[in-house]
């Protein structure tokens, strides 16, 4: 069996502690043979980690390009706004690409990164791990077989969590669209590529609105400091107060990501210092907080998507509605009821949880594209770059929608950026 070999940009959350992971669990399948990381700490884990020779440890991205190639794939984890250069480089140079969504928060790159795939005979991913969930691929299974007769609208809802929200569109990576993407894009890519995939058909008319309502400065309890450490009085009062998220027993995921170091001492001084520290209402946010999308599909099939900051679980809630049935379901709870109009039963189909992230589709994932890597099977992906164009510019056109208040017919929207490539 051939063991693929692989060059990570970017050891960070996704990259390093997600991905990354797969490779040291399954060392017969997939072997990381050398890193970009500009952050010291991070890049020396990952070294020693993997067991990588200095020689091939990098502080950008750019310096493994300029060797001869290196690997049989790179994984594109950066942030938002450095996927496409990567990304490109490296499908000239020859690599198969797994790339972090949302491809670019730019729809011409978008569009590029697409054609890109149809040109180079290359495996080149973009990570929509909600289609490699048990969850999502049941689903998808059941519409096929009919078992709901036809599909005729969809109902999903997106509940990020308070606590979510807070961590990552408020104080951390994704809270300023003029740094990454609106959130409809960050966040609900994924879902726009959920709708596409279970709508079966392409998407002809996109609206949305939305805005951010809560997490601005008029908001905050009297007094509020900038830092919440620095004497806070709503500290007993308030959700979104620092320690409560960030100094607790839990140091993993969203609190591995404010220090490389978990001690106690560490986290505080990142409070202290860092980006999570801050009061949520006195941050550089303008990315929206709640937002709803209405979906008309060529096919007819209509669906209603909506977003909100203000939950207490982090999950996504279905209701697929059918000629002959409905389809309802959470991921969170790894359950799916099916109801039939004719016979008035309900069957429920229950998942096992799985210990990876998205409900297993982070795992999902990296098996699929180890897979096809190492059979170099360009077709039979579960998704491909040049799918993931279209939920990239649906979110794009919502986020257009949201803003100029009115519907955009995406053929048009589509030629538009076109006329710009
Ligand atoms: N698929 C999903 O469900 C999912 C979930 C969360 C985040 N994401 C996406 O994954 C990407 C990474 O997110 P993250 O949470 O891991 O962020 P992160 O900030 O933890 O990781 C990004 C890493 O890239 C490194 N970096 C910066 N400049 C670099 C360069 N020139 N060369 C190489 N590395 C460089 C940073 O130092 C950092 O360690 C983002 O685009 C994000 O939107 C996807």
């Amino acid at each position: 069996m051939k063991k693929v070999s692989a060059v990570l940009m970017g050891a960070g959350n996704r990259g390093a502690e997600v991905y990354a992971k797969y490779a040291l669990d399954h060392p017969y399948e997939i072997q990381f043979v050398a890193v970009a990381e500009p952050n010291r700490e991070r890049r020396e884990l990952f070294r020693q980690q993997h067991g990588i020779s200095e020689d091939m440890c990098f502080e950008s991205w750019e310096q493994i390009l300029e060797k001869p190639k290196l690997a049989d794939a790179v994984l594109i984890c950066t942030q938002d706004r450095m996927h496409f250069e990567p990304a490109i480089a490296s499908l000239e140079k020859g690599y198969h690409v797994l790339l972090e969504k949302p491809m670019s928060y730019d729809g011409r790159e978008c569009v590029i990164m697409g054609d890109y795939a149809r040109k180079y005979n290359r495996i080149f991913l973009i990570c929509h791990v909600l289609r490699y969930t048990q969850f999502f691929s049941t689903i998808k299974r059941l519409l096929d077989e009919g078992k709901i007769g036809n599909l005729i609208s969809i109902q999903h809802n997106e509940n990020i969590a308070h606590w979510h929200f807070a961590h990552s569109y408020v104080r951390g990576n994704w809270r300023n669209s003029e740094e990454t993407s609106p959130m409809i894009l960050a966040k609900c890519c994924h879902d726009m590529d959920i709708l596409l995939w279970l709508a079966g058909a392409d998407c002809d008319y996109i609206s949305s609105f939305g805005s951010l309502t809560h997490f601005r400065s008029e908001n905050a309890p009297k007094g509020a400091p900038q830092r919440c450490l620095d004497g806070c009085p709503a500290a007993f009062e308030c959700p979104y107060y620092a320690p409560k998220q960030y100094l607790t027993d839990n140091t993993d995921w969203p609190v591995s990501v404010i220090s490389v170091d978990k001690s106690y001492e560490a986290r505080h001084k990142a409070l202290k210092e860092g980006p999570y520290g801050r009061c949520v209402y006195h941050c550089d946010n303008n990315v929206a907080d709640h937002q709803i999308v209405n979906i008309h599909f060529t096919n007819d099939v209509t669906a209603a998507f909506s977003v909100s900051a203000f939950t207490k679980d982090c999950n996504r809630t279905i209701k697929l509605m059918g000629t002959k049935g409905e389809i309802r379901g959470s991921d969170g709870k790894n359950e799916i009821e099916i109801l039939d109009f004719l016979t008035g039963s309900t069957e429920v189909i229950k998942f096992v949880p799985s210990k990876y992230g998205h409900g297993g589709g982070d795992f999902g994932l990296m098996r699929d594209f180890v897979k096809l890597v190492r059979e170099e099977d360009m077709k039979r992906g579960l998704t491909s770059a040049e799918i993931s164009v279209q939920s990239h510019l649906m979110a794009l056109a919502a986020e257009k929608s949201r803003l100029e208040k009115r519907v955009i017919n995406m053929k048009q929207f589509e030629e538009e950026i076109r006329n710009t490539v």
